[in-house]
């Protein structure tokens, strides 16, 4: 029988803590119920200790997913451990996850602790963790720079303290595959009893090596896998969960090992993700790239119309890629709109489903026909926030030689509000206006930065749809320095220094990218108002 791999996904935790990567808690919510429904393991929620929002992000996701694990992020202290099994009080299955770095590097100048110290915390605080919560994981932060016989001291010592899991993380993206696997199974031979717990592996991904030291590890006996969809994470990101899962399937020849993945809904979860963050998938990218099923060279093309596996190793399908064929047209009903998104795997609620129809309703209007790309981008320009302003009319004069100019009127509830602007370009002048009718200001009373904008197509054809994405950045007072020292010691280094604010990203979908532009910007002064 094939190995089981558990995979623990941690997008709301490492990879939401990477910049530009925040969410606000209803898109969190909305991630951790894809991740449920693809069939993860576990979920690494958050870091309750580290803010009240990351508390009320882990306590609401404990509360609402119920199939799968459920993990908070703890440093070695009692406060961290306490504010975990508080925010987990709710979890169907919580597991509490315990860290402390054992390099010499860490244990010197981010610890000042001595490796006597730092075993002696490790059983302490294990032994914590196990008074509350029987499924209790340790993280040796930094393990693959970390002397091995030390390693395995620690792993020992996590282990009779009661451990269920042990995580080797490759924290700084320094290992080889082939190092990987003897460092695994060094473990596995050194460390007496190691085989009471799941040896688990965190790669990240400075030097690209993210995915093959994880499956290296697999085939040395690592029995749980740390990754986030689509690789997001610190500096270059964590292990791409689709690729790893891939991986182990297409090669299960090699590897042996089986996850509990439902593949077919890799493609949606990646979508969402990107949409969610407005961080667009690179065309090449492995597995969920838009590029990775198409076949360019004539040779290539060739080759697959006369047998799909000379040049396929997985199928589109196989991960869900949606077909392009044309699916529903402008005279098609809200059934025939249900039942071909039921059969895509989405259920909707009622509310939501009027929503959506009424924009299926208008693009159809616009687009002869509608395929089901288009279906999976109007389920996925859901909006996760209460919207104080929504968009009534527009009108833009624009050319060249002129100023452009936008008479813009939005909703308030019953209002409706208007005014005009000027700018350098339509969009540009679309932007003043809503500005100077939402009155959108920061704590420092200035107006929000636009960080990024960018537009692409999400759908196929002359008449596709045009996505937008604005990230908007709001910059407020610096935090304050961190209370006590041994907090600030043993802390991650991303949760401390200078404050940069509150970053939002709004998304706009439309078949006119001016308003798609005003849709997306709209969407992200909405965001920071909710913030507010
Ligand atoms: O990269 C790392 O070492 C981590 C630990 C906290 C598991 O994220
Ligand atoms: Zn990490």
């Amino acid at each position: 029988m094939p190995n089981q791999v558990k995979i623990f996904d941690t997008t709301l935790r490492d990879g939401e803590q990477s910049p530009g990567c925040s969410m606000n808690l209803a898109e969190k919510i909305e991630v951790a119920r894809a991740l449920e429904t693809l069939g993860v393991d576990i979920i690494e929620a958050g870091f309750a200790v580290s803010s009240p929002g990351d508390f009320e992000s882990v306590k609401t996701i404990a509360e609402s997913v119920r199939n799968c694990t459920v993990a908070s992020l703890c440093r070695c202290l009692e406060k961290d451990i306490d504010a975990s099994v508080q925010a987990l009080v709710n979890a169907a299955n919580p597991r509490l996850h315990v860290f402390l770095a054992t390099s010499d590097v860490h244990m010197k100048y981010k610890l000042r602790m001595t490796p006597e110290q730092v075993l002696e915390r490790t059983d302490k605080m294990v032994r914590y963790a196990r008074r509350f919560c029987e499924d209790v994981e340790f993280s040796a932060e930094d393990a693959t720079r970390s002397d091995r016989a030390f390693l395995a001291k620690v792993v020992e010592i996590a282990i009779n303290a009661g451990a269920t899991t042990v995580n080797i993380p490759d924290t700084v993206g320094y290992t080889t595959p082939m190092e990987m696997r003897e460092l695994i199974a060094y473990l596995r031979e050194t460390v007496p009893d190691c085989d009471r717990a799941i040896l688990s592996l965190h790669c990240h991904d400075d030097l690209g090596m993210a995915v093959a030291n994880s499956v290296a590890g697999v085939k040395a006996g690592a029995r749980q896998i740390e990754c986030t969809v689509n690789g997001i994470g610190e500096r270059a990101g964590n292990a791409a969960l689709e690729e790893v899962v891939m991986a182990l399937r297409t090669r299960a020849d090699f590897y042996d090992a089986v996850t509990g993945i439902d593949t077919t809904k890799i493609y949606r979860t990646s979508r969402l993700l990107s949409n969610i963050i407005g961080q667009s998938i690179p065309r090449n990218k492995a597995v969920v790239g838009k590029n990775a099923f198409a076949h360019e060279s004539g040779i290539h093309q060739h080759g697959v119309l006369a047998e799909k596996t000379t040049y396929e190793i997985m199928t589109p399908e196989s991960i869900g890629v949606p077909k392009n064929s044309l699916v529903l047209g402008k005279h098609s009903g809200r059934h025939a709109f249900e039942q071909r998104l039921s059969e895509l795997g989405y259920k909707i609620e009622p509310a939501e489903l009027d929503k959506f129809f009424a924009k299926f309703k208008d693009l159809a209007d616009k687009k002869k026909e509608l395929t089901d790309g288009d279906l999976e981008a109007i389920v996925q320009s859901r909006e996760y926030v209460e919207n104080l302003f929504t968009l009534d009319t527009f009108a833009v004069n624009t050319g060249n030689g002129i100023r452009s100019s936008c008479a813009l009127r939005l909703k308030k509830g019953e209002e409706l509000l208007e005014d005009v602007s000027l700018g350098d370009g339509p969009v540009d002048a679309a932007f003043n206006a809503i500005d100077k009718i939402t009155g959108i200001a920061c704590q420092d009373g200035e107006k929000p930065e636009l960080e990024s904008y960018t537009i692409h197509s999400a759908t196929d054809g002359k008449d596709a749809l045009g996505e937008v994405v604005v990230k908007l950045r709001c910059r407020s007072a610096a935090k304050a320095k961190a209370e006590d020292e041994e907090s600030d010691r043993l802390d991650l280094s991303s949760n401390t220094g200078e404050d940069d604010g509150v970053l939002v990203t709004g998304r706009g979908l439309s078949t006119d990218i001016i308003e798609s532009s005003i849709l997306a910007y709209l969407n992200a002064v909405n965001k920071l108002m909710s913030f507010k």
